[in-house]
């Protein structure tokens, strides 16, 4: 298909993919590690938590935008396992957060055919933030639209001991032969089983690590790593990550580039 004439059908379901970017090789899946908050507040003089309230706002249009333009999954990284040991009233005012944001934009979300999940260890969230989430989640389950994936109290190294100890239990209870254990078999057991890998992880705020992120599911991502606040990432910043994204060489490993991405499976 033309690159002209793929853009006509995407514009003709309501999608409309910048003229910049090629609707053909989009990622299908992209992760953000929305970095940089509590920085962009302190740069206006504001509390570290005003920069969590802006990043709602940029986590909205991301999704949005994503959505537009034909991407079929956007997993955050919303809480890790590790931001526990922030201050008190800043764990306390994200969890608050998340309940008011659930509250609030779950009816645009059904509109809008989101299907939304959590990952991670949600027994440790308070109660009312795990009932919430089992609302959005059962209500959006047969949703056609983006897979929003909010990881929530994730971390990957627990994500990949978890599998393990699933794994090791099926196989001492004699439902599993190990010797048949393969990557598949692994992929079956993360939060994200059912989910194509990413092929895109953005970072924001200029910092160069995974911390802990998706460790088994990034292990072919093209990564883009951005100096904006992850509360200014807006439609530009999209842009320029998707932008560097097309113009990599995928290569898995191997000599030719392969698609995975959003028309190419
Ligand atoms: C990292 O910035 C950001 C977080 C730990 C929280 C991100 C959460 C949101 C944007 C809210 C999302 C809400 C829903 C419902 C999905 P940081 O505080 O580490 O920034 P810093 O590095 O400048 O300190």
């Amino acid at each position: 298909m033309s690159r002209r004439l793929a853009a006509a059908s995407n514009d003709s379901i309501g999608k409309v993919c910048p003229a910049e970017l090629d609707p053909i090789c989009l990622p299908a899946h992209v992760a953000v590690i929305m970095d940089g908050n509590g920085r962009w507040a302190q740069a206006r003089g504001l509390p570290r938590v005003m920069g969590h309230r802006a990043g709602v706002e940029a986590l909205k249009s991301t999704l949005r935008l994503c959505s537009d333009w034909g991407v079929k999954a956007l997993t955050a990284y919303a809480f890790s396992t590790e931001n526990w040991s922030r201050p008190g009233d800043e764990v306390n005012f994200l969890m608050t957060l998340f309940e008011r944001v659930l509250q609030r934009e779950l009816q645009g979300l059904e509109a809008e055919q989101v299907r939304i999940r959590f990952l991670g260890d949600l027994q440790a969230l308070p109660e009312k933030l795990q009932n919430l989430i089992a609302d959005a989640t059962a209500r959006t389950a047969a949703n056609t639209g983006i897979h929003f994936n909010v990881c929530t109290n994730y971390g990957g190294r627990r994500e990949l001991v978890l599998a393990a100890q699933a794994l090791a239990g099926r196989a001492a209870r004699g439902e599993l032969d190990p010797a048949t254990i393969d990557e598949n078999t692994m992929a079956a057991e993360l939060y994200t089983a059912g989910e194509q890998d990413p092929d895109l992880l953005i970072r924001t705020s200029g910092e160069r690590r995974i911390s802990n992120f998706l460790l088994w599911q990034l292990a072919y991502a093209e990564i883009h790593v951005t100096d904006v606040f992850w509360p200014d990432f807006n439609r530009d910043a999209l842009m320029a990550a998707l932008v560097d994204y097309q113009g990599r060489k995928r290569r898995f490993g191997g000599l030719e580039a392969l698609r995975t991405d959003a028309l190419g499976s």
